[in-house]
């Protein structure tokens, strides 16, 4: 019987303990700091023994979050709305060594933009965004394996050669696709760049500035020459009619000769 009555004494505090079970579940303030560590907002993190991890997946995100634990190890952003990363943009993250930016709409990627990952980071995942063209100077020192497939590739001179720079997933053999070429009749529209090994862009394209050069020095040639013939004949003509000129001197001279006469005779 006394333990009955105990039990009822407490009885408002059990009704009371779900209701601040479920405010700290809802508020976010107190969800963070009932989970005790800080993890970037509404990203999802966990701990495993080979380090944390953060999931911001599926989040809608136009910018890399700020707060992500800088003992990060594997940070996924996949699947975001990301149009492009600035310089430094994932400063202060020294062990992160597998970064998934897949699915983005990624089409710029700033010089620096990988800055202090170099030493750690493995893998790079930069499939399906909007990649057109490749900047070396965001890839500055980065040996990580880079999943590049499915952007919609420029090839020309500048991306054949910033390539073999870096450390490529093997299906980047298959995946590297020329959305466009420059220059555009070397054929390589639509074919896998890394399969086209006998394409030299760099080539083609010497060879179409050379035959460019060429084109305007002809044209500046025949105008030089026309220029010439032109003020040769002009000269000629003017030749010509000194030449008539001094031709009929002699006699303009004996008329003009005889008039004076006629004067000086009046
Ligand atoms: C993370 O930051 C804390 C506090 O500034 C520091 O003590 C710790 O060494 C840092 N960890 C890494 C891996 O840089
Ligand atoms: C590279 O990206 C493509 C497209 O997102 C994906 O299907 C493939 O599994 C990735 N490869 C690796 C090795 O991660």
């Amino acid at each position: 019987m006394p333990e009955a009555s105990g039990w009822c004494r407490l009885l408002p505090a059990w009704l009371l303990l779900p209701s601040l079970v479920l405010m700290a579940v809802c508020s976010p303030h107190a969800a963070t700091v009932a989970a005790g560590t800080a993890c970037a907002p509404r990203c999802y993190c966990s701990e495993a023994d080979e380090g944390k991890t953060v999931r911001c997946s599926h989040l809608r995100l136009t910018r890399v979050p700020t707060g992500i634990p800088n003992d990060t190890r594997r940070l996924y952003l996949d699947y975001n709305q990301l149009p492009s990363l600035p310089t430094d943009a994932f400063l202060g993250l020294p062990l992160l060594a597998e970064l998934d930016l897949s699915h983005n709409e990624l089409a710029v990627l700033e010089p620096g933009a990988f800055r202090g990952l170099a030493p750690s980071l493995k893998f790079l995942d930069l499939s399906s965004n909007r990649l057109a063209t490749l900047n070396p100077e965001a890839f500055e020192g980065l040996t990580a394996r880079s999943n590049l497939t499915g952007n919609p590739w420029h090839c020309d001179c500048a991306l054949q050669s910033t390539l073999p720079q870096l450390d490529l997933e093997p299906v980047s053999l298959t995946g590297i696709v020329c959305h466009t070429a420059d220059p555009a009749e070397s054929g390589a529209k639509g074919q896998a760049l890394l399969l086209t090994k006998e394409l030299d862009l760099c080539v083609l394209l010497k060879k179409t500035t050379d035959v460019a050069m060429l084109v305007t020095m002809f044209g500046w040639f025949t105008m030089v020459i026309s220029y010439l013939v032109y003020y040769v004949r002009a000269n000629q003509e003017d030749a010509r009619r000194h030449l008539e000129y001094l031709k009929s001197l002699p006699s303009r001279q004996g008329k003009s000769e005889e008039s004076s006469t006629i004067s000086t005779v009046v």
